[in-house]
C-alpha cells in the first residue's frame, strides 16, 4: 500500500513537472541574457552593421523586413534563415516575398563574428533582433534595449510564409486582424507601419493597386500617382516608400499618408476611415518622438513573439542550416 501511494505520488510529481515545463518552456526573455556567457554580443554586432549599413544603406531596411517576417511566421525564432534543403521547404522560397527579401548575408557575417566570440552561445534569432535594433539607429531611428534569450528552431514553413504575413493589398480590417492574431493591437500596427519610412518596394506589384486606381481606390496625390505609374513602366519596379527621405528613419512616412501618398495600400488604409488609427497617424506626423517610443515599445513586443514549439529548439551555429 505504501509502496502504491509513493509511486503513485512520484508519478504526480512527474507529471505536474512536465505541465510546468509544457507551460512555462518558454523563460522570460532578458535585456542582460548573455551578460556572462557573452558580454561583448552588443558591441559584436552594432559593429558589423555599422560598417556593413556604411558601405550598403539598404541593408538596414533589408533586415528590419527579415525580423518582421520572423517574428510574424511562427515566432521570432529564425526560421526564415534556414535554406532549403532536401526534406524541408525555405521560408525564404515563400511566393511573393522570395523575390526581394534580403541581407542574410550581413546576418552570416554578425554570426561568424560571434562564433568566433563566444561559440555557440548566441541564437541566429536574437542576433535578427540586435541587428534590427541597430539598423533603426543607424538611420537615425530611435534605439531600445532587446530582450534577449531567443531560440532557433528546427523547423521552417514556407505555407505560413505564405500565410501569415498581413496582405499589401488589404484594407484597415485586414490589417488589424492580422496584427491582433499576433498579439498586436492598432497602435502597434500603426507605429510599426512607420518601418516603412526607409526603404521601397521591389515591384510594381505591390502598388499597382494603388497608383492605377480602380472602383474603392483610396484617394491618392495625383503627381505622386504620375511619378510611381512611371516607376512600374519605365524602370525596374522599384519605388521608394518615403520619397523625400528614403534611408532616414524619421517621421515623414505619417506625413506622407496625411499627404495621399503612401506607397501601398495597405500604408494609405492606416488614413483612410478616420477613427483611432487617423488618429494616430496624425499624431506621429506632428510629434516624431512620440512616433520613435512607440515604435520601440511595439518592437519589444512584436520581438516577443514566441514559437509554438518553443521545446524543439537550439542555438544554431550556422543560421542557414540545423545543428544535425
Ligand atoms: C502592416 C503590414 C505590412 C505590409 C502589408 C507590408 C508589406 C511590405 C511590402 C509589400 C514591401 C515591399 C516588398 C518589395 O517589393 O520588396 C515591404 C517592404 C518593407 N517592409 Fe513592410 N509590410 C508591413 C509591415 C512592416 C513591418 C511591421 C515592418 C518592420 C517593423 C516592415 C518593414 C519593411 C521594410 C523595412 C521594408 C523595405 C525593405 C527594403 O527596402 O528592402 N514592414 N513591406
Ligand atoms: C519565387 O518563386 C516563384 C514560384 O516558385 C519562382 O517562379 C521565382 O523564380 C522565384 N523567384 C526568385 C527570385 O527566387
Amino acid at each position: 500500500m505504501a509502496v502504491t501511494t509513493k509511486l503513485y505520488l512520484a508519478s504526480l510529481v512527474a507529471l505536474l513537472a512536465v505541465l510546468a515545463t509544457a507551460t512555462d518552456g518558454s523563460p522570460e526573455l532578458s535585456a542582460t541574457y548573455y551578460k556572462k556567457t557573452c558580454p561583448n554580443v552588443q558591441n559584436v554586432v552594432r559593429t558589423v552593421m555599422a560598417h556593413r549599413v556604411a558601405s550598403e544603406p539598404r541593408m538596414s531596411p533589408a533586415i528590419l523586413r527579415l525580423f518582421f517576417h520572423d517574428c510574424f511566421v511562427n515566432g521570432c525564432d529564425a526560421s526564415l534563415l534556414l535554406d532549403r534543403t532536401d526534406d524541408m521547404e525555405s521560408e525564404k522560397d515563400a511566393v511573393p516575398t522570395n523575390v526581394s527579401l534580403d541581407g542574410f548575408d550581413v546576418i552570416d557575417e554578425i554570426k561568424s563574428a560571434l562564433e568566433h566570440n563566444c561559440p555557440a552561445t548566441v541564437s541566429c534569432a536574437d542576433i535578427l533582433a540586435l541587428a534590427s535594433r541597430d539598423a533603426v539607429a543607424l538611420l537615425g531611428g530611435p534605439s531600445w534595449s532587446v530582450p534577449l534569450g531567443r531560440k532557433d528552431s528546427l523547423y521552417a514553413s514556407k505555407d505560413a510564409a505564405e500565410n501569415d504575413l498581413p496582405n499589401p493589398h488589404g484594407d484597415l480590417g485586414d490589417l488589424l486582424k492580422s496584427f491582433e492574431e499576433h498579439g498586436l493591437d492598432a497602435r502597434d500596427l500603426t507605429a510599426l507601419s512607420g518601418a516603412h519610412t526607409i526603404g521601397k518596394a521591389h515591384s510594381c506589384e505591390n502598388y499597382r493597386d494603388r497608383v492605377y486606381g480602380g472602383e474603392g481606390a483610396n484617394i491618392i496625390d495625383p503627381s505622386f500617382a504620375e511619378r510611381r505609374r512611371q516607376s512600374c513602366e519605365e524602370g525596374s519596379g522599384e519605388a521608394p516608400f518615403d520619397e523625400e527621405t528614403p534611408m532616414v528613419f524619421d517621421n515623414s512616412y505619417f506625413q506622407d499618408l496625411i499627404a495621399q501618398r503612401g506607397l501601398l495600400t495597405s500604408d494609405q488604409e492606416l488614413y483612410t476611415h478616420g477613427g483611432p488609427v487617423s488618429d494616430l497617424v496624425k499624431m506621429y506626423a506632428m510629434h516624431g518622438e512620440t512616433f520613435f517610443a512607440d515604435f520601440a515599445k511595439a518592437m519589444v513586443k512584436m520581438g516577443s513573439i514566441r514559437p509554438p514549439q518553443w521545446m524543439q529548439a537550439e542555438v544554431r551555429l550556422n543560421c542557414r542550416v540545423v545543428n544535425h
